[in-house]
């Protein structure tokens, strides 16, 4: 099906409703990251749902989006919890999969440390290593919360990728010859490091997520020039960068028209960085 409405475009408007006005079988890939129903300081939108109300309307986005996306389409849905409720990526998860086969379940690591002991000689690493940001906790309970879930969700789990668009290095170059393309990249799995940005100006936004996240979600599905990629709930407008480097279409949909401002803003910059 035709997308009935213009392309390369942010709408100030309920992702449902927009939704509900789209053709099925429209879209190829989805990439978003929800309000996580923990209180965050969103300027319009209010973040503290009951647990019921929250997931009920998970779950509406989870039905409306199966019937506009293809059905060889993929769902990237980024969803994080705080130490003192772990639980609601997975109880997101749970309604998304009464509609949706969960096809992989990426890890988005933003800080890990690693040992010079653990990595082994052969590898280069001089001392104990430590990278990335993360918010630290207080007290005896809780860990720092260093990832979040990236779930990937497809109609039936069938959907082939393009693995190798994020490939990395073997570390044991005598797998080059053991496997049929005889490249030195192997899939890089389901783990992702990908740190915050860091930024100069103060943005007028508390949960943004950084471009590489989308950018890898979109490549993994596969780059096409005619790929339709739609973010429901596009914040600052972070997924439609990640598309205008990538040269795919997007929509979105985000209900603060003054984070739309602010997200048509940074387009225009991206745009005339890459002399678009
Ligand atoms: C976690 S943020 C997304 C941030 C985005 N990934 C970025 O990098 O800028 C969630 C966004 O959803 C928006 N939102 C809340 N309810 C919405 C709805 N019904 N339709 C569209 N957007 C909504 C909020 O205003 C908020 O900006």
């Amino acid at each position: 099906m035709v997308v009935n409405t213009p392309l390369n475009k942010l709408y100030v408007e309920d992702c449902i409703a927009f939704m509900r006005r789209l053709p099925h079988s429209c879209i190829d890939v989805i990439v978003t990251s929800p309000p996580y129903n923990i209180g965050k300081d969103y300027s319009e939108y209010e973040d503290n749902k009951t647990r019921e109300q929250y997931l009920d309307w998970m779950e509406q986005v989870a039905v409306e989006s199966k019937r506009v996306l293809r059905p060889a389409g993929s769902f990237f849905l980024n969803v994080g919890g705080k130490p003192s409720d772990l639980a609601i990526p997975y109880d997101v998860e749970n309604r998304f999969r009464k509609h949706y086969c969960l096809q992989n379940d990426i890890v988005w690591v933003k800080s890990i440390a690693i040992t010079k002991e653990d990595v082994g000689k052969g590898n280069g690493l001089k001392k104990d290593f430590s990278v990335g940001h993360y918010k630290p906790i207080q007290g005896k309970r809780f860990l720092n919360n260093c990832h979040e879930s990236i779930f990937h969700f497809t109609k039936e789990c069938k959907t082939e990728l393009d693995k190798l668009s994020l490939g990395v290095p073997y570390q044991d170059k005598t797998n080059i010859a053991r496997w049929s393309n005889k490249k030195d990249k192997r899939d890089r799995g389901d783990l992702w490091f990908i740190p915050y940005e860091t930024i100069k100006e103060r943005r007028p936004h508390p949960a943004v997520f950084p471009k590489k996240l989308p950018l890898m979600c979109i490549k993994l599905h596969g780059v096409r020039e005619d790929l339709i990629v739609y973010d429901p709930f596009m914040g600052i407008g972070t997924t439609a960068l990640a598309c205008i480097d990538l040269g795919v279409n997007y929509l979105g949909t985000e209900i603060d028209k003054n984070y739309v401002a602010f997200a048509n803003e940074r387009i225009r910059e991206e745009k005339a960085q890459l002399k678009l």
